[in-house]
């Protein structure tokens, strides 16, 4: 019986994954999500937040995933990212297929590759800006000579070499965020996943924190997923997708379409 069940999920699985156009094949992706569904519970209905969406990301892309608010930016951005499950798809990322894996080796391997820059700043009231940068290296065995070195270093990248030993609440919105950016990007991440990164900044600050991104993926090849309904990061980009309720409309879309956002 559970051998019945278990046939018929990976014929489900496999059903939802369609074969590569010819294009794509031999391609090394650094983000390969196929066939991604992911429905959630409102009350007795279910609703479905992501309908079957593929996602070909090359290596060192910057891509931005554009749609309206509440067509499932951040769901996908969770599915692909190994933090949240997807009903139905699968996640090969860095040549590793995500969800076929133990939870375990699931947060180590997000915790070695990936870098997240989400909308909250998530800093620690009681840490320096060095100390919050620092507190994530140290998961990733360095000593703490080092850990300080790297934390200024990058600190300094995002311009803030004069607010080390600042805590949050003697820094502006922007300083904030920037310390977030720094903390993602010290470990230098393979992947660097962001989720509204410049809702809370000015323009200026938002460039700022665009044009870091940007270094991320050309200076380091880091790949960068960045979802966002703000249409002025849309000249950072190097390729716009757009979702809308559930689905992909678009894996090339023309920046010039949002640029009279401006
Ligand atoms: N954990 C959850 N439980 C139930 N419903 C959820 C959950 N997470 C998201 N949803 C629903 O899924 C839909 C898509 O949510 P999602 O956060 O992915 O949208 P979004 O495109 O990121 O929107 P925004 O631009 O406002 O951030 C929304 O209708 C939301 O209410
Ligand atoms: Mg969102």
């Amino acid at each position: 019986m559970i051998n019945a069940l278990r046939k018929k999920k990976v014929e489900i699985e496999e059903a939802a994954a369609p074969a590569p156009r010819p294009e794509e094949v031999g391609k090394r992706w650094a983000i390969e999500a196929r066939g991604i569904q992911k429905s959630f519970k409102a009350g007795q209905m279910m609703v479905d937040v992501l309908k079957g969406i593929d996602l070909l990301i090359e290596p060192g892309e910057i891509v931005l995933v554009m749609g309206p608010s509440g067509s499932g930016k951040s769901t996908l951005l969770a599915a692909v990212s190994g933090l949240m499950k997807p009903d139905l798809g699968s996640v090969v990322a860095l040549n590793t297929n995500i969800w076929k894996m133990s939870r375990k080796k699931i947060d180590r391997f997000r915790l070695d590759n990936c870098g997240f820059i989400f909308q909250g700043f998530n800093l620690f009231p009681a840490l320096t800006a060095s100390q919050q940068v620092q507190i994530v290296l140290k998961f990733m065995k360095l000593k703490k000579r080092e850990r300080k070195a790297a934390a200024e270093a990058t600190l300094t990248d995002v311009g803030l070499g004069h607010r080390l030993n600042n805590r949050p609440d003697r820094m502006s919105g922007g300083e904030k965020q920037r310390v977030a950016i720094a903390r993602a990007l010290a470990k230098k991440p393979k992947l660097i996943f962001a989720d509204e990164p410049t809702s809370a900044l000015d323009g200026e600050n938002g460039n700022i924190v665009m044009t870091l991104l940007r270094k991320c993926a050309k200076e380091q090849g880091a790949t960068v997923l960045c979802v966002t309904h703000d249409a002025r990061l849309a000249v950072f980009a190097d390729r716009i997708i757009t979702i809308e309720d559930g689905r992909i409309t678009s894996t090339n879309a023309d920046p010039a379409l949002f640029a009279h956002h401006h």
